[in-house]
């Protein structure tokens, strides 16, 4: 077994940093959507410490799996795939990496702007403010931290709709080689 990717298979590394980065995104989408709505109690502020550090979580994540990726390289388009939907699935795994990139970038950017106390990663280290309070960008980076989540979601639901597709009417491999196990290999 490689732990790198093969020419028709995601290896165990990029297996899991896509599986726990969609299990990351899900839990941050939740608590996000819902923390605004808690009552004042100290519990609200922890929550909130939760959701950043997560995120910064993620962020790192992200920037690990992508230089993993350009060492590792990716297996080749399942057999018979037509050229227009090999673009098609790159441009959109690159708008994705985008996305897990800006999106804990503009909550960070908002965290920043907004002049609010340094939060501390899970507690243990303060975090640096990537700008001085500013109301406008505080704004900004939170209007885009919002819409960027719902370009996400529209993105991931293509997407996933795209891997069930294959898998249940194409009965390719393109899903079964982002799990781990020894699955059906490509014809
Ligand atoms: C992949 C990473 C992240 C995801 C998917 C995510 C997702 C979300 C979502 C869905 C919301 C609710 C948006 C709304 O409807 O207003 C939200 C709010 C928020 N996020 Fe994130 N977030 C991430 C990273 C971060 C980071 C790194 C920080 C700060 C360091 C952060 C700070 C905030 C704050 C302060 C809010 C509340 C905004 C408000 O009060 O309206 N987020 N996040
Ligand atoms: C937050 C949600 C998700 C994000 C951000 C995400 C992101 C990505 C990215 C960036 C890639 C490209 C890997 C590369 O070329 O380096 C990828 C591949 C893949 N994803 Fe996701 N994904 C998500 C959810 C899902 C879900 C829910 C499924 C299936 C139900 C799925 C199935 C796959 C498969 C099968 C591949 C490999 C495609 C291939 O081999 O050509 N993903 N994902």
């Amino acid at each position: 077994m490689t732990w790198k990717n093969t020419a028709d298979r995601w290896g165990p590394v990029s297996q899991l940093l896509h599986w726990l980065i969609v299990l990351l995104v899900l839990v941050l989408a939740i608590v996000g959507l819902t923390m605004g709505e808690l009552p004042k109690t100290p519990k609200y502020f922890w929550v909130y410490t939760m959701h950043k550090s997560t995120g910064i979580t993620v962020l790192v994540l992200v920037l690990v799996r992508i230089a993993w990726r350009l060492y590792a390289g990716a297996p080749k388009p399942v057999p018979g795939t037509p050229t227009w939907q090999a673009r098609i699935a790159s441009l959109t795994h690159f708008a994705l990496y985008a996305l897990l990139l800006a999106m804990p970038l503009s909550g960070w950017l908002y965290d920043s702007a907004s002049g609010l106390r340094p939060f501390r990663w899970y507690g243990l280290a303060e975090m640096p403010k990537l700008s001085a309070p500013n109301e406008g960008l505080s704004e900004l980076s939170h209007d885009a931290h919002e819409l960027l989540f719902w370009v996400l979601v529209a993105l991931v639901v293509m997407h996933a709709a795209a891997a069930f597709y294959h898998h249940l009417f194409q009965n390719d491999a393109t899903l079964t080689r982002m799990l781990p196990g020894r699955r059906r290999t490509p014809e």
